[in-house]
């Protein structure tokens, strides 16, 4: 199989770096057993697992969303605040367990601190109120003398937190959402919140909810579109099958193409996609009987050919980054996580270093790139049970993206090769960019596209570095069936 790839020494965009965000939620044991972890010989003085807290540095979290998703529409923050021993032990009746809340909002902005990441929270639009949004905004974010400020000053934090990004509400168009509503009703509390949120605070960023349904969105933005910021969409797929999985990427890119397509038309260029929750999820056991209760983990065992769907999506992020934002995993650790831990051991699933090539060893400006391919047509369902389906006439073989790091001064390409079978042959031509010699090139790859790394063969599969000598900038690269490659060119005149 060929294709073949030209890249263009032209800015055709941005990449903004807070695509590569991530998600925390008071889910199975994301937070209490996977960041959070008080009591633990892995974790430092404040509670931290300091093996995940040093995995996730290296990712350069750019920004960490947290208490939920499903769980933050019945969130009071006041429960999480303050001294320790007299927070109220609750029932975690979203997903299950209890909830000692002895992770809250001081815990997490400090965690955010250590990661150097912007903290993302979202407001409850289930059993808490507007005014419990604007105290917790207030305690975040101001320097008044006034109660809830003073609050966080006499609980040890004089300084205010600045927390600029706000969701309203998580996904209350579903009926399993604590405050589930119907458009309008959400579009006339967004409204309120927004407007006064942002008359606590000017300097916020408001992040709408979006429900991949059009009719939703443009209720959503035609009511309350001048007052946010970015406007959100979820996107979970999978499947066992190899290629009903890296297809999924390309349903997704349809769903933001639609989004995107919708706020041009009521003429919003300001407001951006966030796209603050994507994975792979397709197990339906995902539960596992607690003690005497139902308590939900949703540990999903990632592959590499998960891992190549993440690299599909930041393809198509990269190509999208003038209406794209913002997006986040889902999630970070043991939930739906990029990483695995026990109470001895960490595991990094391949996801993260599709996360570590393209943090690491891309840049942040978009080059021009003309490429080639051969499509197929796929009928595909996602979760096992085939809960849902979807239909693609031309879903491609190939991605890239193409982009330059004037820090660095390297020019990287990402290479997907989708073939399962195949190996593909690129021809690669950079132009009139001034190619230095030695490039250094990324690959994830293994011969079994459902390889894993679990607790005892923890890095089966990983990306490997090799150097490659270039003869100029037109050249010919083999890339391995199911395979990500990134290729970082040092350069030295790129237009
Ligand atoms: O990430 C798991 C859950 O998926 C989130 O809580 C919810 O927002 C989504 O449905
Ligand atoms: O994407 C919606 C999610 O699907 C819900 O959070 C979960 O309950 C359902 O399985």
């Amino acid at each position: 199989m060929d294709a073949y790839c030209k890249v263009w020494g032209v800015k055709t965009g941005e990449i903004h770096s807070l695509i590569y965000g991530h998600f925390i939620e008071h889910l199975g044991r994301c937070v209490y057993g996977g960041i959070f972890d008080p009591g633990s010989p892995l974790a430092d003085a404040r509670g931290f697992r300091r093996d995940v807290l040093e995995a996730v540095k290296k990712i350069k979290c750019p920004v960490l969303r947290w208490p939920g998703g499903n769980f933050a529409s019945a969130y009071h923050w006041e429960n999480g605040v303050g001294p320790v021993e007299k927070r109220p032990q609750l029932i975690n009746y979203v997903w299950g367990g209890l909830e000692s809340n002895h992770f809250g909002t001081d815990e997490f902005i400090e965690y955010c601190r250590a990661l150097g990441t912007e903290p993302y929270l979202t407001v409850s639009l289930g059993t808490a109120t507007l005014d419990e949004a604007l105290n917790w905004l207030e305690y975040c974010n101001l320097d008044t003398p006034t109660r809830y400020a003073l609050l966080r000053k006499q609980y040890g934090h004089p300084e205010p937190y600045r927390v600029k990004y706000w969701g309203i509400g998580n996904e209350v168009y579903g009926p399993w959402q604590v405050g589930h509503c119907s458009a309008s009703e959400y579009a006339e509390k967004l409204r309120q919140y927004a407007m006064f949120m942002k008359a606590v605070d000017p300097s916020i960023k408001v992040i709408a909810v979006g429900a991949d349904n059009p009719e939703w969105d443009l209720t959503v933005l035609k009511h309350a579109g001048k007052l946010i910021d970015y406007i959100s969409i979820h996107q979970y797929h999978g499947s066992p099958d190899y290629y009903e999985t890296v297809a999924a990427a390309y349903y997704v890119e349809e769903r933001l193409q639609l989004l995107a397509h919708l706020i041009r038309s009521v003429n919003l260029p300001q407001v951006k996609i966030a796209f603050d929750e994507w994975n792979v999820w397709y197990q339906v056991s995902a539960e596992k009987e607690g003690e005497e209760k139902r308590i939900v983990l949703l540990e999903e065992p990632y592959a590499l050919k998960d891992a190549l769907f993440a690299a599909g999506i930041f393809c198509i992020l990269h190509r999208m980054s003038d209406v794209v934002g913002m997006a986040n995993l889902a999630q970070m650790v043991n939930a739906l996580g990029m990483i695995k831990t026990t109470p001895q051991k960490m595991v990094l699933t391949p996801l993260y270093d599709v996360f570590d090539l393209f943090v690491n060893h891309t840049g942040r400006v978009r080059l021009g790139l003309e490429m080639t391919t051969d499509y197929y047509a796929i009928k595909a369902k996602s979760f096992v049970d085939g809960r849902f389906h979807f239909e693609l006439d031309r879903v491609p073989y190939f991605d890239a993206s193409a982009t330059y790091d004037p820090e660095k001064k390297t020019v990287s390409l990402a290479l997907v090769n989708f073939y399962r079978d195949e190996k593909l042959e690129l021809a690669v031509d950079l132009r009139d960019i001034a190619v230095e010699r030695e490039a250094r090139l990324f690959t994830l790859s293994h011969q079994d596209v459902l390889a894993l790394n679990d607790f005892e063969n923890p890095d089966s599969v990983r990306a490997r570095e090799t150097s490659l000598s270039l003869e100029g900038p037109s050249f010919a690269l083999t890339l391995p069936p199911h395979s990500l490659s990134v290729l970082e060119i040092p350069v030295t005149k790129v237009w």
